[in-house]
């Protein structure tokens, strides 16, 4: 790394969620994008001069070997994630892949082995395990705040109008179970912990065989669950509702939380006003803001992939086999 301490990032990948998430967050958390690399020099090049980037460069590997990028972020579509996570890993560069780190289980576990044996940090973009909100809410759930908490009700809708989409491409591992499923997942993940005893799912498919509409349980012991439902048919959804024996926490917005965003507890004879979510951050500011951090030897690694993935992917693995059985 530079003296200076500026952690230079390189981007695998012209996708647009490097340009409206990852860039805003990273540098609202002052960090910087040094290099992006793409298939195409063109596309490339216009990536790097829209999105104030200092220079491109054409394929992966080479951003991968390039001496002057000390971190890589990896946004490709799901099918990508293993070769180019374990390609970076094994040339010793921290990653944040993109959720879901891999879109099937045997991917998953070839990547964390690898993050394991190379002793290379790797961490899976779910931002809002960084949050405050979920901290909140976590915070909330232990002090009883609702009673015992039971049962998690959680959206995740959004509408897909292209049919070129990534995430309509059954070769790419779209489909909505990976692509927004996999957040109420890990918010169960969260807040019931890391073993579920039972997954059943339904789904209606579309695009080029993925599914588009997809709703499910996972069961945890004690009969504690997780309802879930997501799709690319609906407008922005991702209400959220923690149900416990003595209320309840209704939150807006669990996963990207924004400025008009909130949490409420409401508990009979006792309805709180709604908290703001998260009044000034963006969504990848506390992600992007901790790696730099560990890369710069100020903070310890949190909720690193090898540590946190595999129940995520080994219940989105159970739903689908649920669905396509
Ligand atoms: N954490 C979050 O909040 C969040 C939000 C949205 C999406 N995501 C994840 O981010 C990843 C990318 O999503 P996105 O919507 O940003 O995708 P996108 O805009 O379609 O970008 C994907 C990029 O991958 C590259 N690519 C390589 N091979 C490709 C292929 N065969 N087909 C299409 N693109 C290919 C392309 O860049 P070049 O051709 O220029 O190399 C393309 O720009 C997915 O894993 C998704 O789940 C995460």
């Amino acid at each position: 790394m530079p003296a200076n301490g500026q952690v230079r990032w390189g981007i695998i990948g012209t996708a647009n969620i490097a340009r409206a998430v990852f860039l805003p967050g990273l540098r609202q958390a002052g960090g910087e994008a040094s290099a992006v690399a793409g298939r195409d020099a063109d596309r490339a090049a216009k990536f790097a001069s829209d999105n104030g980037i200092g220079r491109s460069v054409v394929g992966y590997q080479t951003l991968i070997d390039d001496p002057d990028i000390d971190a890589l972020y990896i946004p490709l579509p799901n099918a990508l994630h293993a070769e180019w996570t374990i390609r970076a890993l094994e040339a010793g560069k921290p990653v944040l892949c993109e959720k879901p780190l891999c879109g099937v289980l045997p991917d998953t576990e070839r990547v964390l082995a690898t993050a394991r044996r190379t002793q290379t940090l790797l961490w899976e973009a779910f931002s809002f395990p960084f949050h405050a909100q979920l901290a909140e809410l976590k915070r909330l759930v232990a002090d009883g705040a609702i009673g015992e908490l039971v049962e998690i009700k959680s959206n995740f809708h959004f509408m897909v109008r292209s049919q070129a989409n990534i995430r309509l491409s059954r070769e790419l591992q779209g489909g909505a179970l990976l692509d927004v499923g996999c957040y109420p997942v890990r918010l169960a993940q969260e807040l019931f912990g890391p073993d579920h005893e039972s997954a059943w799912a339904r789904a209606r498919a579309g695009g080029d065989g993925v599914d588009v509409d997809t709703w499910g349980v996972l069961g945890y012991s004690g009969g504690r669950r997780l309802m879930f439902s997501c799709g690319f048919g609906r407008s922005y959804d991702t209400f959220t509702t923690l149900e416990g024996t003595s209320g309840q926490i209704h939150v807006t917005n669990p996963f990207h939380p924004g400025p008009d965003d909130s949490y409420q507890v409401v508990r009979p004879g006792d309805e709180q006003g709604p908290v703001p979510a998260a009044p000034d951050e963006l969504s990848f500011t506390p992600l992007t803001g901790h790696i730099d951090a560990v890369l710069r030897g100020e903070q310890a690694p949190r909720l690193l992939a090898v540590d946190t993935s595999l129940p995520t992917a080994q219940a989105l693995s159970d739903l689908a086999e649920a669905i396509w059985a």
